[in-house]
């Protein structure tokens, strides 16, 4: 297949540019760079041993995207591009609204008027809400998010369903993504935030490398074993096989709209996660226990089992293997990627 991957600078779509090519196909990108450097793509053409043409562009410009579709044959599309910090969103929702739901719109439109076919979409376990039962399951209803980010997920999911409904040349894969960490296992391409990291391996392994004073440990009042809070962290490498596992199953896939979480099943607390790490990087990381952060939910991880029967797939890395592998990239790239 020639597949067109959005956003596939960025830390997860990168990953899976490397498997999809691995895997046979061929690669387009599409990225706009407002949150990756372009030096990423000359990693992924030394992993992969090929030349992955790139577009530089924002999705949300129809007539470019428009282009890119009249000039380029695709047989499908993996839509990673999308502003996706929780907090930021929330003081700039606009954007988000504006940003993912126009990118995808157009996206889409483009799909149709040139007849591609499959669509999977990046979502994530933020679509479940604060009122599912653990572990989630796909079939929960009604999907609300606590977030604008979120809601552009929520949103998004509903579009793709309408329009998938509507339209028999049209396949959707929703993918609903637990916690991505780790790195792949060269050393050479993870996860390259921006400022202060929101997220919370990213944090420790920059309080590893020195970057850092100390983490913070947002809260250790929770109703769970340690106080701290429990999610799903899955490794980038397994998440980035279930959008393979996903591409390949929508060619047979009986329904227009597909929904399979990608998680492995396990919740880790914060102070578990933390001394993982500690384990990998082979040193104590500094941490202090503050105060609550607004919006956290105390403990939720996937029900797997979908994904498992429907796509073959299922998450084999340990949260040791994720660690180790996230260690490798920061001690090897402590400032990220270059600029040039
Ligand atoms: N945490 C800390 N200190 C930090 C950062 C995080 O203690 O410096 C804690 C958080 O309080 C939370 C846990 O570590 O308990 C995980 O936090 P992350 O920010 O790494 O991940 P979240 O589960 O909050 O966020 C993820 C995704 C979002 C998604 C959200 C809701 O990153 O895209 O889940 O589903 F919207």
């Amino acid at each position: 297949m020639r597949v067109l991957i959005s956003g596939g600078a960025g830390y997860i779509g990168s990953h899976t540019v490397v498997q999809v090519v691995a895997a046979g196909h061929d690669v387009v990108v599409v990225d706009d760079f407002s949150n990756a450097k372009p030096t990423v793509i000359n990693r992924l053409e030394a992993l992969t041993g090929t030349h992955i043409p790139v577009h530089a562009f924002d999705l949300t410009d129809r007539d470019k995207t428009e282009r890119l579709f009249a000039d380029e044959r695709f047989d499908a599309v993996i839509h990673f591009a999308g502003l996706k910090a929780v907090g930021e969103s929330v003081d700039k929702p606009l954007e988000y609204y504006e940003n993912n739901l126009g990118s995808t719109f157009s996206l889409v439109r483009a799909m149709r008027r040139h007849g591609v076919g499959k669509l999977v979409f990046s979502s994530s376990a933020t679509v479940y809400g604060d009122h599912a039962p653990v572990p989630y399951r796909e079939d929960y209803e009604p999907l609300a998010a606590a977030s604008p980010y979120g809601r552009t997920k929520v949103m998004i999911e509903h579009v793709l369903s309408d329009v998938a409904a509507a339209d028999p040349g049209l396949k959707v894969a929703l993918l609903r993504y637990f916690n991505p960490i780790g790195a792949h296992p060269s050393g050479t391409i993870g996860e390259d935030p921006q400022g202060i990291p929101n997220n919370l391996v990213p944090f420790i392994a920059q309080v590893a490398v020195g970057r850092r004073e100390k983490l913070n440990v947002f809260g250790d009042d929770y109703p769970t074993a340690d106080g701290t809070c429990e999610r799903d962290y899955i490794h980038v490498e397994d998440l980035a096989a279930g959008h393979l596992a996903a591409l390949t199953a929508l060619e047979a896939a009986p329904a227009p709209v597909n929904v399979w979480n990608l998680g492995t099943g396990t919740g880790t607390s914060v102070l578990e996660m933390l001394h993982a790490f500690e384990r990998a990087a082979g040193k104590e990381i500094p941490y202090e226990v503050v105060g609550r952060r607004a919006g956290d939910l105390p403990a939720y991880w996937a029900d797997p089992t979908k994904a498992h029967e429907e796509l073959g797939w299922r998450a084999t890395r340990t949260v040791d293997d994720m660690c180790a592998d996230t260690w490798r990239w920061q001690q090897g790239n402590p400032n990220g990627y270059p600029d040039a």
